[in-house]
């Protein structure tokens, strides 16, 4: 088929329209933003896995509280941010930008006041302009600035939805774990209205570092968790993106390994599609077109989103027989035992296999998992656990190797 054409979209957010499930986790977050429009300020942490969905998911729940519940939103990424003066200066910039085609704009300008400044060809866009000396005053007096701006946007708009997403270099730095702590503090003795929801969005790891580092954050936050897709909702997904097109059907088998192969991770979901979708001659997209597909979209994401020294070492001849039989049977447990994976191993297998588990553990794709007892391993995430499970079948399959 037509590269151009495909009704998937790897590596983008996913458009509205082709959004699917997470009815439960939608709920809940229009829940909080529904509060925050009655005056109840809102805090909460969005976490789940790398390529689960959850910038999708906060995306997708800010596009609908902007046209249903009369709501502004800022989905401000913050992926290289480490410090808070950077985090302000990137939320303010962003909500600046994105209003900018919005009804609500002139109050957003309004409100920024001189700070703001025309950039680009012929002034084509807009930038906010603030010293270093302002970003201090912004970062100190959060919490007055930002009823300021709920209060000038209030003749339009009912609350405003601020995302903080990717906080990656942020959950490492005291500083920042200190400031959510006290502004939300602050919103609460202050016993006044404020219609704001705030959403963190992160892995998992992410929020536990910044208890570590502030442990009153553990009972701050309203938490919604992300999990994979069942094979229900993979399947819907899939067959909704070839029915929109028109062009093309999958059969039964052919859906059946490629909802099993996706491991319920929307990320892989849309390159799976997509090679899918390259691959498929005819009509219909046969069992043999879509395992050969599958092989090229485990190519991809090998490439793109593991470690290339991973990448590399999963692949290499030494260690395929093992790789089988290690991902083989695995496919919905990301943890594993060391003395239950011996049992399958021949001998000869069995000899390279304590190396195997050091080098994938030097590599980080695999680690200790603590909590399983001796002997207990889990991979580094559904994501390994899928690239894993994808190479397992080349290798069953006698595919190339390096
Ligand atoms: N509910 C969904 N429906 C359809 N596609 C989705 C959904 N959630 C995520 N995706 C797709 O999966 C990929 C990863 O999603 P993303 O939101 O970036 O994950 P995360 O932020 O958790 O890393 C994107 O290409 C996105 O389009
Ligand atoms: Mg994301």
């Amino acid at each position: 088929m037509n590269p151009e054409s495909s009704p998937f979209t790897p590596g983008q957010p996913v458009p509205i329209e082709f959004f699917v499930g997470r009815v439960k986790e939608i709920e809940h977050l229009r829940s909080m933003v529904r509060a925050s429009i009655q005056g109840r300020f809102k805090i909460g942490y969005v976490t789940g896995e790398r390529g689960i969905g959850k910038s999708s998911l906060v995306s997708f729940v800010r596009h609908l509280g902007e046209r249903e519940d009369c709501i502004a939103g800022v989905h401000a990424f913050l992926g290289g941010v480490k410090n808070l003066s950077d985090m302000i200066r990137i939320a303010y910039d962003r909500l600046l930008k994105e209003s900018i085609d919005k009804p609500w704009y002139d109050n957003v300008r309004g409100f920024f006041g001189d700070h703001v400044r025309k950039v680009g060809l012929f002034g084509a866009s807009i930038e906010l302009s603030v010293t270093k000396e302002d970003l201090g005053v912004l970062v100190n007096d959060f919490v007055p600035t930002l009823r300021k701006l709920v209060a000038h946007l209030k003749d339009d708009r009912k609350s405003l939805l601020l995302i903080l997403d990717d906080i990656n270099g942020l959950a490492e730095s005291a500083e920042f774990a200190n400031w959510l702590k006290s502004t939300v503090d602050q919103i609460a003795t202050e016993n006044s209205p404020l219609s704001c929801c705030i959403l963190i969005v992160g892995l998992e790891e992410r929020r536990q570092n910044l208890i570590k580092l502030q442990p009153s954050l553990a009972r701050l936050f309203d938490i919604t968790e992300i999990r994979p897709w069942t094979d229900q909702e993979t399947a819907e997904f899939y067959t909704e993106a070839f029915k929109r097109t028109a062009a093309l059907t999958v059969d039964d088998l052919a859906l059946k390994e490629m909802v099993e192969s996706t491991g319920g991770l929307p990320v892989f979901a849309h390159e799976i599609g997509d090679a899918v979708w390259r691959t498929a001659k005819g009509v219909e997209v046969t069992l043999h077109e879509a395992m050969k597909a599958i092989l090229d979209a485990a190519e991809i994401i090998g490439r793109k989103f593991l470690e290339p020294r991973v990448f590399q070492a999963i692949r290499s001849k030494r260690y395929r027989s093992i790789l089988r039989k290690l991902a083989g049977d695995q496919i919905h447990n990301v943890s594993f035992q060391r003395a239950e994976i011996r049992k399958r191993l021949s001998p000869e297998e069995d000899k390279g296999f304590g190396n195997f588990l050091n080098r994938m553990r030097d590599l980080g794709a695999i680690v200790v998992d603590s909590e399983a007892g001796p002997g207990g391993y889990r991979f580094a995430s559904r994501l390994h656990l899928m690239y894993f499970w994808m190479e397992s079948l080349r290798a069953s399959k006698g595919g190339d190797d390096t």
